[in-house]
């Protein structure tokens, strides 16, 4: 089992949400040197107003990448489907704040199962609703967009809220910010906080997705 790379770098997370999936493993291919993280989209239809993907296709992949593979659940029931891609071979299981009715619960089951553990809230939920459970996550995820769709535009209010986020985490957990993210927004982010960076269209609707890791992590690293 592979965890997420410790605090302390930026790290560009591609979501596979927007390559393409009639030959997803050679278009991850494509970035597989770039990063050490795969962002993987999970939507049940329910949660979210859109269906992605189940276990099957993370264990497709497992073989073939030696990359932490980052799963986003975007689901109503993860306490009953988290082992099931843990078993598959996530190595983060992340798991929406907003979905659960014990987070401590949750963040225990996901301790037993051995991975990295990220909690992600919703534009609209506040940071300080995570106040009771922060210090025992590896990862908060905080959404830039409304989840359930790739290629949306980043949400402008969503700096101030990554520094509030900041301020209450230890530097070695991760902030990761997901939606909307690009060479244009991802300075104003990383400059309030932010380090694990997931981009979907940005990477996988270039016509060069290694260039594009390439740029963002360069935007990301030279603020002025
Ligand atoms: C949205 C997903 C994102 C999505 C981001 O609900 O959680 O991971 O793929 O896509 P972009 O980078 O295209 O906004
Ligand atoms: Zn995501």
């Amino acid at each position: 089992m592979r965890k997420l790379p410790a605090a302390g770098t930026s790290e560009i997370a591609p979501s596979i949400l927007s390559a393409d999936f009639s030959r997803l493993a050679d278009h991850v291919r494509q970035i597989e040197n770039e990063v050490q993280i795969l962002h993987i989209d999970i939507m049940d239809g329910h949660f979210v107003p859109n269906i992605t993907i189940g276990p099957v296709v993370v264990k497709m992949l497992r073989p073939h990448f030696d990359l932490c593979f980052d799963t986003h659940l975007m689901i109503s029931d993860a306490p009953k489907y988290a082992p099931e891609f843990v078993k598959a071979g996530s190595d983060n299981i992340t798991f929406h704040l907003e979905a659960v009715d014990d987070p401590r619960a949750m963040i225990q089951q996901l301790r037993n199962l051995k991975v990295s553990v990220g909690v992600s809230i919703k534009p609209k939920t506040p940071v300080s609703a995570l106040k009771k459970i922060i210090s025992d996550v590896d990862m908060v995820l905080l959404m830039t967009v409304e989840p359930g769709f790739g290629g949306q535009n980043f949400i402008p209010e969503s700096p101030p809220r990554a520094r509030e986020l900041r301020g209450m985490m230890r530097d070695d957990q991760r902030v990761q910010v997901d939606g909307g993210i690009s060479t244009t927004t991802v300075p104003l982010i990383v400059e309030a906080g932010a380090d694990t960076l997931v981009a979907g269209n940005a990477i996988f609707s270039h016509s060069d997705p290694a260039q594009a890791v390439r740029d963002i992590h360069h935007a990301a690293t030279n603020i002025k």
